[in-house]
């Protein structure tokens, strides 16, 4: 068995963004423990992992970020010189449902990390980070100018964004008070295959291959802007290895989509891949109740990377649609998977009654 002198743990590595993060590490630093630490909640799936799960640099670990023990043992046993901190609750909609659950993990998780990082170390901080993976929506909503920097006062909106507004603010104070070495990144909404199917993308492509009825909010003039996951993966290797200690950067897509815009979009694209007559899914779009403090506009400027890193967007929007309803249609038993039990129960509860106005 080979011992690996340095370990990064990547929390939340069996959800989303986390997986396409974990699959690019342990693929490019074989030399490198690669810990993915996830409770596996409704949201995280091992499924998405199957083709790296057998590789000898990773380690998967089921365990709760709030868990004090278990988190301080793994610094013990493990050279940890990383933590890139993904775990998450990440779905607004949810936490206008319960927004303690996201104050437990989003805000106490990220707390309970900080210590044992800080503890493991104290001697030598030098050569070590913990990376919080943030959102834009810690900035508020926009109106229809103007873009969020990485100067723009914090302004979250809904609980979620409270919650990881909250966690960044501990960052920062952890570096200020303990000299704990640290990035933060603050990324727009992203995309691609293995979202799970409550965020509007993977929900809208499902609804289209069962031919249900499209839910949108309001009347979807919100706005956001869309970054292919595997771009985000990219950066999040850039800023762990090449950011500067105690610096935030922004990371968009420079990709600004009115939600009903996007929708039709989707249908378009996933009528021309299931070979459906063009038009037909525009069928299924239905106007539903707003989300409560519906946020309008999310915009990102992300010179900083850019200028700094050289990181830009490498994949646009067309194709990166069209790969994500491919892979959508591609994996029908994933969808099923997950669209059955506990997810189906919230989508009644959420969707149960629809208003056409
Ligand atoms: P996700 O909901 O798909 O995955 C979250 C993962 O965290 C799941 O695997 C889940 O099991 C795990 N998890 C949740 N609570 C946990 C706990 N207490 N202990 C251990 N593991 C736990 O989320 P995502 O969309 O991949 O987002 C990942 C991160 O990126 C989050 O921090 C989110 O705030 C941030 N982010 C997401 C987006 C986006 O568009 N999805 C944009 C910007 C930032
Ligand atoms: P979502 O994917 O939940 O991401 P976020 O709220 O973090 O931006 O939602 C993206 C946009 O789509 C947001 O403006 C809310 C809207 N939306 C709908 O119109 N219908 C839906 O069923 C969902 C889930 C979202």
């Amino acid at each position: 068995m080979t011992s690996f002198r340095q370990a990064i743990i990547i929390t939340g590595g069996a959800g989303f963004i986390g997986s396409h993060t974990v699959r690019l590490f342990v693929n490019k630093y074989p030399e490198i423990r690669i810990i993915n630490l996830d409770k596996l909640t409704y949201a995280g799936n091992l499924e998405n992992l199957r083709d790296i799960e057998g590789k000898e640099n990773y380690l998967f670990v089921k365990g709760d970020i709030t868990d004090e023990g278990l988190i301080f043992s793994l610094f013990e046993k493990y050279p940890v010189t990383g933590v890139i901190h993904l775990a998450a609750e990440s779905h607004v909609d949810r936490s206008i449902t319960n927004p303690l659950e996201f104050i437990q993990t989003n805000i106490i998780g990220t707390v309970t990390l900080m210590n044992a990082a800080r503890e493991a170390w104290k001697e030598q901080p030098e050569g070590k980070r913990f990376y919080q993976i943030s959102t834009d929506e810690v900035y508020g909503s926009l109106g229809a100018e103007g873009y969020f920097t990485e100067s723009t006062p914090y302004n979250p909106q809904s609980p979620y964004s409270a919650s990881k507004a909250g966690a960044d603010h501990f960052v920062r104070a952890y570096g200020n008070t303990y000299g704990l070495p640290h990035v933060i990144t603050n990324c727009s909404n992203n995309y691609g295959p293995f979202q799970f199917p409550e965020k509007l993308i993977p929900l809208t492509i499902n609804n289209i291959l069962h031919k249900k009825p499209i839910p949108v909010y309001g009347k979807g003039e919100n706005i956001r802007d869309w970054l292919y996951v595997e771009d985000h993966a990219r950066a999040i290797d850039l800023v762990f290895f090449q950011g500067r200690n105690g610096r935030t950067y922004n990371i968009g897509g420079n990709n600004e989509w009115k939600n009903i815009d996007l929708v039709k979009k989707l249908c378009d694209i996933t009528d021309r891949l299931l070979d459906r007559p063009a038009g037909s899914s525009r069928g299924l779009i239905t106007f539903v109740r707003d989300r409560a403090g519906h946020d309008l506009r999310y915009a990102i400027d992300s010179s900083r990377i850019r200028d700094e890193l050289g990181w830009q967007p490498e994949t646009s929007f067309d194709d990166g649609l069209t790969k994500t309803v491919q892979w959508y249609l591609d994996n029908t038993e994933w969808l099923e998977h997950i669209t059955t039990g506990a997810y189906a129960k919230y989508y009644e509860q959420q969707y149960g009654t629809t208003n056409d106005e």
